[in-house]
């Protein structure tokens, strides 16, 4: 990856004449079946410049409560876009179609108009859980009916295609705009991009410059990113491999919050006579990083830098832990 940034062909990206940058953003739109996909810095900024398309100010937006783009984007929806989010209780991945399409307000003075549905592949908080795709489709179809978008937060979408087996472009058909991300799972060191129409796309490219999101020889950064998914979405599968076996040697203790489909493990010590900072604070010195994202609330999470003597050394180090 580092090569392939370092002989990277470059131009001024912002007057769209980066050759790599372009070339990427052919590639992901050709794999998500969309006309067109604009690179971004994040996949913070990506979401947003994707509901910014789909909603205006004043307008709402639908997501779950534990959606990464209402809980972790710094209210960026209402401060940059002026838009309203009402939210379904947390549900992770198990969303029901049937609640969803009954929160939908039509167009009117009445009441604040509904006017996009964002869900998030996999779900991040509720442990990388993959939405099925029927539940994809029953959504699409409520959207239709009541004339709203879907945004699909994909920062984890390959992991969901690896672990369903569900294509990119069958997903990708679902959505009006996706934000998917280059730089988790793939492991390039930035990098998201927003796939649509043409003519949404062209309008994103003017969010990005508004939001400061305009880049120059942006061909390094994209050059890890074409390396990334030529290389890394496959192998995945490994590190669900490796979830599942972190996931097994922690159950035993009662701390495993929801059963793993993906890369991620997350944990709930509330039962535990341990809280979350100590077996951070435990396993780090052990040379083992997790994620303490709460009292009681931690997450493990498998990517490209973790083999199999990683996990082992950590399923050593963890259950130590956890017996106390
Ligand atoms: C589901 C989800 N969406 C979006 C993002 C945002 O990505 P970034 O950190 O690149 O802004 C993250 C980051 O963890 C995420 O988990």
């Amino acid at each position: 990856m580092r090569a392939a940034m370092a002989g990277a062909d470059v131009g001024d990206d912002v007057y769209g004449e980066d050759p790599t940058v372009n070339a990427l953003e052919a590639q992901v739109a050709a794999m998500f079946g969309h006309e067109a996909a604009m690179f971004a810095p994040s996949g913070s900024m990506a979401n947003q410049i994707a509901l910014q398309l789909l909603v205006s100010p004043g307008e709402e937006l639908l997501c779950d409560a534990d959606a990464h783009v209402v809980t972790y984007e710094m209210g960026a929806a209402a401060a940059y876009g002026g838009i309203s989010s009402r939210t379904w209780s947390p549900a992770g991945a198990d969303i029901d179609p049937v609640t969803v399409t009954a929160m939908i307000r039509p167009a009117g003075y009445h009441a604040v108009p509904t006017r996009a549905i964002a869900v998030e592949q996999t779900h991040n908080r509720s442990g990388g859980g993959v939405i099925p795709l029927d539940t994809l489709r029953e959504l699409r179809r409520a959207a239709d009916d009541s004339g709203v978008a879907l945004h699909c937060d994909g920062a984890r979408i390959w992991h969901a295609h690896v672990a369903d087996g569900v294509g990119l472009r069958e997903y990708g058909l679902i959505f009006d705009t996706l934000s998917v991300c280059l730089s988790k799972g793939l492991g390039a060191p930035i990098g998201s991009v927003v796939v649509g129409s043409a003519e949404r796309i062209e309008r994103a490219r003017v969010i990005r410059k508004r939001m400061g999101g305009g880049m120059r020889q942006a061909g390094v950064l994209a050059a890890a990113g074409r390396y990334a998914l030529d290389h890394h979405v496959d192998r995945l599968a490994e590190d669900h491999v490796r979830a599942a076996r972190l996931a097994e040697a922690v159950a035993p203790f009662g701390v495993l919050a929801a059963p793993v489909r993906t890369n991620l493990v997350p944990l709930d010590l509330s039962k535990s006579t341990l809280d979350a900072p100590a077996v951070g604070a435990a396993a780090r010195a052990e040379g083992v990083l997790i994620s303490v994202l709460g009292p009681s609330v931690a997450r493990l999470v498998t990517h490209l830098d973790l083999d199999d003597a990683g996990v082992e050394h950590a399923v050593e180090v963890l259950t130590r832990i956890l017996r106390g």
